[in-house]
């Protein structure tokens, strides 16, 4: 029995309805390029009142998009808005979600291991055999949230990037479990929501944000030993390598708590990698509450 539960497992791979756990800024991007590419989608979130904010948030994003998208078809835009709102739907009830059926759970929820494995082991419960499970940690390992579960085969992470329905790429991280169905499907879901697709292994901050953390991190440094000012420093990555924001800039889009928590849990995990290491400086604005531009203030002042 076991034997036929999986080959009904493995030989579906295509993916048409997607749950998204999470409302934050990632999860909601995710909920609305998989909306928006044909895909039935359940966003869930614990709050009503997150969801009633994500779905505004999407409204507002979908309008930028459609904008460029239809750019000289008014109906076109309307049409496309209708639709991929149509697609999209919202619970506060992510078990109930996932034990009615879906082909797909995309996880974006705080990065807390604990956490990500207890309701991924909820979910594991209740999901049909068919489901796979994916993650989209930037910083923890998808090896160890897939402990939590008892389909390790049909678990896999995708890492996609702030804003989603900008941001071209996605990363796929497969562990030695994953099965080739689970890549491949994965890697399809990936290509159908619209993004570049590039695979990594599961090391810490995978292909991104492995180079962009430390480089962060080194731009805070560098400030903070008095080499240069934050605003110069920002126009030289701008103008001189051509970068869209200096990292100044990106910090605070990204967050200085999200950016400070993943270095942290890298020096904690490897103690002797001078990269990883924790900036007084950014270390000081989070304990002020200035954590970028969603509060408000960070390396910058955004409350004007
Ligand atoms: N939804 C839809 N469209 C959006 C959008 C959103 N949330 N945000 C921006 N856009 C669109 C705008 O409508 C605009 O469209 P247009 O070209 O038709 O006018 C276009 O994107 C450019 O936006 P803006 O003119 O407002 O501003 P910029 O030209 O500065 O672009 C940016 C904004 C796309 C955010 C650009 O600055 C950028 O690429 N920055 C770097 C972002 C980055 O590095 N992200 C990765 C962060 S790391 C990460 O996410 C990993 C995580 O694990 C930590």
């Amino acid at each position: 029995l076991a034997g036929r539960a999986l080959s009904t497992a493995t030989a579906r791979h295509n993916i048409s309805h997607v749950t998204v756990i999470g409302g934050g800024l990632m999860g909601s991007g995710i909920a609305q390029v998989a909306a928006g590419s044909q895909h039935k989608v359940v966003l869930c979130d614990v709050s009503q009142d997150v969801l009633d904010k994500t779905i505004n948030r999407i409204e507002t994003s979908l309008g930028r998009v459609a904008k460029k998208k239809f750019a000289d078809d008014a109906n076109g835009a309307k049409d496309f808005i209708a639709a991929t709102m149509d697609n999209l739907s919202t619970s506060t009830d992510a078990v109930k979600t996932i034990g009615d059926g879906t082909d797909l759970v995309v996880e974006a929820i705080k990065e807390d291991l604990d956490l990500k494995k207890k309701v991924f082991a909820e979910y594991d419960a209740v999901a049909k055999d068919h489901t796979i499970f994916a993650s989209n940690t930037s910083s923890l390992s998808i090896g160890k949230i897939a402990e939590a579960t008892q389909r390790k085969d049909r678990f896999g992470g995708l890492h996609f990037f702030n804003p989603v329905p900008v941001m071209k790429l996605v990363e796929v991280i497969r562990i030695s479990e994953t099965s080739d169905e689970t890549f491949q499907a994965l890697k399809s879901f990936g290509e159908a929501v619209g993004k570049h697709v590039v695979v990594c292994k599961d090391t810490p901050g995978f292909i991104v944000n492995r180079l962009l953390v430390p480089y962060l991190l080194e731009a805070a440094r560098m400030v903070e030993r008095g080499d240069a000012t934050i605003e110069d420093v920002d126009a030289a990555m701008k103008l001189g390598a051509g970068y869209p924001m200096g990292p100044f800039q990106l910090l605070d889009y990204v967050g200085l708590d999200t950016t400070a928590f993943i270095a942290q849990g890298w020096a904690e995990d490897y103690p002797e990698e001078p990269l990883f290491k924790p900036v007084n400086v950014i270390a000081e604005k989070v304990k002020e509450g200035k954590l970028g531009n969603k509060s408000g203030q960070g390396f910058y002042d955004y409350s004007k």
